[in-house]
């Protein structure tokens, strides 16, 4: 049987976090195995951010040895850059006449950021359009996201539906959207009511994928916990958030499932168990900074994985929208 694709993009913008570990990238290593994946590196979605247009090279070649760094492997998935694939642009034109400017303005992620932001570009709200484009122009099973992209994935859905509807055929395959596996969002380490975010201005809240170990003994540390006595460790998001935050790290990044973590340290102390959470971060940021070094000295190596990338992705994609194109009869020639 033919494998099904899944298509997933993240944003070359600066530093990434442990949750961007445990709630996307996990998934795609694990899903490399199983499917046909497409692995974007979405250069195109980070031009609605003025402040990065700068470094967007360097992020680029810096978010690629991450990915690489992580265990993904260009051997057995497709990693590209979305802008060497000029067909993304095409079909986010044709699906852009197909979307209405209510449900763009709808998107929770458009009104935060028009709310903290000076520069209201047009891309910010055709931003989810273009995301779209990227995932229906590989019909595209299934999507690894985090939780703030699934508004984006459902009006993906939608979209397709709609044109699928209007030529009574099936011109698209609808995707569906998978979370990380225990659903963990990470929060940050001071404030457990916010999820944590790379642009957060207190850099205490965040573990950053490339932090040095003795930040992270600090940061952990100094971490919210409760106040239960005598205390016990065991994950309840609602009386014990800072707990079962971390609790949610040690599992995300070791893959151990929540109630055998909570068995082994049901009756440790918060300073023991925080002692614990320090070893296992230490041990997996380690060496995953050593194989991010390694690789991110390699910029030639790097600039042929993306150019191998984007010949296999380019012949899907070429295929893909001429059929698309001749259902609305443009491009016949
Ligand atoms: N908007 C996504 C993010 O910031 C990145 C992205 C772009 C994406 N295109 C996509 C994710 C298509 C999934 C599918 O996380």
């Amino acid at each position: 049987m033919m494998k099904k694709n899944v298509f997933s993009a993240i944003q070359p913008t600066g530093n990434l976090t442990i949750g961007h570990y445990i709630g996307i990238l996990n998934n795609w290593l694990k899903l490399q195995n199983k499917f046909n994946c497409f692995y974007c590196i979405a250069d195109l979605h980070s031009l609605t951010n003025i402040s990065e247009k700068k470094n967007l090279r360097n992020n680029i070649f810096d978010i690629l040895s991450i990915i690489l760094a992580i265990g993904i492997n260009p051997q057995k998935c497709i990693i590209f850059l979305q802008s060497s694939i000029t067909e993304h642009i095409k079909l986010y034109w044709l699906l852009n006449c197909y979307t209405y400017v209510g449900e763009l303005y709808r998107m929770t992620q458009f009104k935060d950021k028009i709310n903290n932001s000076k520069n209201v570009n047009c891309g910010l709200l055709n931003y989810p359009v273009l995301m779209s484009a990227d995932i229906l122009l590989y019909k595209t099973s299934y999507v690894p996201i985090g939780y703030d992209q699934i508004q984006h994935i459902e009006l993906t859905r939608k979209i397709a539906k709609r044109l699928n509807n209007l030529f009574s055929y099936n011109i698209f395959n609808i995707p569906n959207y998978i979370l990380s596996n225990n659903c963990s969002k990470i929060m940050s380490l001071l404030n457990v009511d916010k999820k944590m975010s790379k642009s957060d201005i207190n850099k205490n809240n965040v573990i950053f994928l490339l932090d040095n170990v003795n930040n992270i003994k600090l940061k952990i540390k100094n971490s919210i916990t409760d106040s239960q006595f005598p205390p016990k460790i065991f994950f309840d998001i609602k009386n014990k958030p800072g707990i079962s935050n971390l609790l949610n790290i040690i599992s995300g990044i070791k893959n151990i499932p929540i109630n055998i973590l909570e068995k082994n340290f049901y009756n440790y102390s918060y300073n023991k168990f925080k002692n614990i959470v320090i070893k296992e971060l230490n041990n997996f940021l380690i060496s995953l900074q050593k194989r991010y070094f390694f690789f991110r000295k390699k910029e030639f190596f790097l600039r042929k994985i993306l150019l191998n990338g984007k010949f296999k992705a380019k012949k899907y994609a070429k295929k893909n929208i001429l059929n698309i194109f001749n259902f609305f009869n443009i491009n016949y020639l």
